[in-house]
């Protein structure tokens, strides 16, 4: 059975939007984790416009299951995760005038990527890269010595039309199914939500998906042990 990987960063969004001491995104960890959550996501941004530093100390010290953390490929960031020490870093790329992360990290350009990964797994921390479900990027992501990649699902999740969403799933399918061959362990997630999630349906190549505005946003409106614990179900079922 897949994983559910809860991320919480649009709890911080809405505090952030107050600049408050409310929502807490630990208390929404608290609860995902209760729900049946596996793991809780944060990314940490160079902007600092959601997660603060706090946030992630914080989640380290109280949340039971795992901690990951996405994060850009800095040297500020390495830095963070070897002191706080997550589960899995979750490399992502990052400009700062995006909404949120719009497109996986394009390996050919970040040919050097693999500094960092060794930076991390030297230091016992395993890294999985968020990239589109492209067969050359897997390929790289792999030769860069990835333990993991993430697949993009963004442009599934937003496709219009039976045709192209069948296409976009199909490259999904592909990407995951290259990516166990090659021994990579494989998540998925951006833009998941509580229909789009039924797509997976006997797809077992995937070991975890994360997941965030759609559990946050159902969250706001029937709470967040509720909105994780019908998440979690689909996930069961697939
Ligand atoms: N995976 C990655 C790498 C992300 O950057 C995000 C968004 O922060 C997610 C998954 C979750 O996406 P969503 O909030 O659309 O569920």
């Amino acid at each position: 059975m897949a994983g559910l990987a809860v991320n919480i960063d649009h709890i911080a969004t809405l505090r952030e939007a107050r600049k408050a001491k409310y929502p807490d995104p630990i208390a929404a960890a608290v609860i995902a984790e209760l729900a049946g959550a596996d793991g809780i996501v944060c990314h940490l941004r160079e902007d600092r416009r959601h997660v603060q530093d706090r946030d992630v100390r914080l989640l380290r010290k109280v949340i039971q299951s795992k901690l990951i953390l996405e994060m850009a490929a800095t040297s500020e960031m390495v830095g963070i995760a070897l002191d706080v020490r997550p589960e899995l870093v979750t490399l992502v790329p990052e400009t700062r005038e995006e909404v949120t992360t719009e497109g996986g990290m394009d390996l050919i350009v970040h040919n050097n990527i693999g500094e960092t990964i060794g930076a991390l797994q030297n230091n016992g921390i395993p890294v999985s890269i968020f990239i589109d479900p492209e067969p050359e990027q897997i390929k790289l992501a792999h030769q860069a010595g990835a333990n993991m990649i993430e697949i993009h699902t963004g442009v599934f999740c937003e496709a219009t039309g039976n045709a192209k969403r069948r296409q976009a799933f199909a490259k999904i399918v592909d990407a995951a199914k290259l990516a166990k061959k090659l021994k990579l362990g494989v998540n998925a997630g951006h833009g998941l939500c509580y229909q789009t999630i039924k797509a997976f349906t006997g797809l077992s190549e995937i070991d975890e998906f994360s997941i965030g505005h759609s559990i946050v946003s159902r969250a706001a409106l029937v709470g967040m042990d509720r909105a994780v614990r019908e998440m979690r179900d689909l996930i069961n079922h697939l």
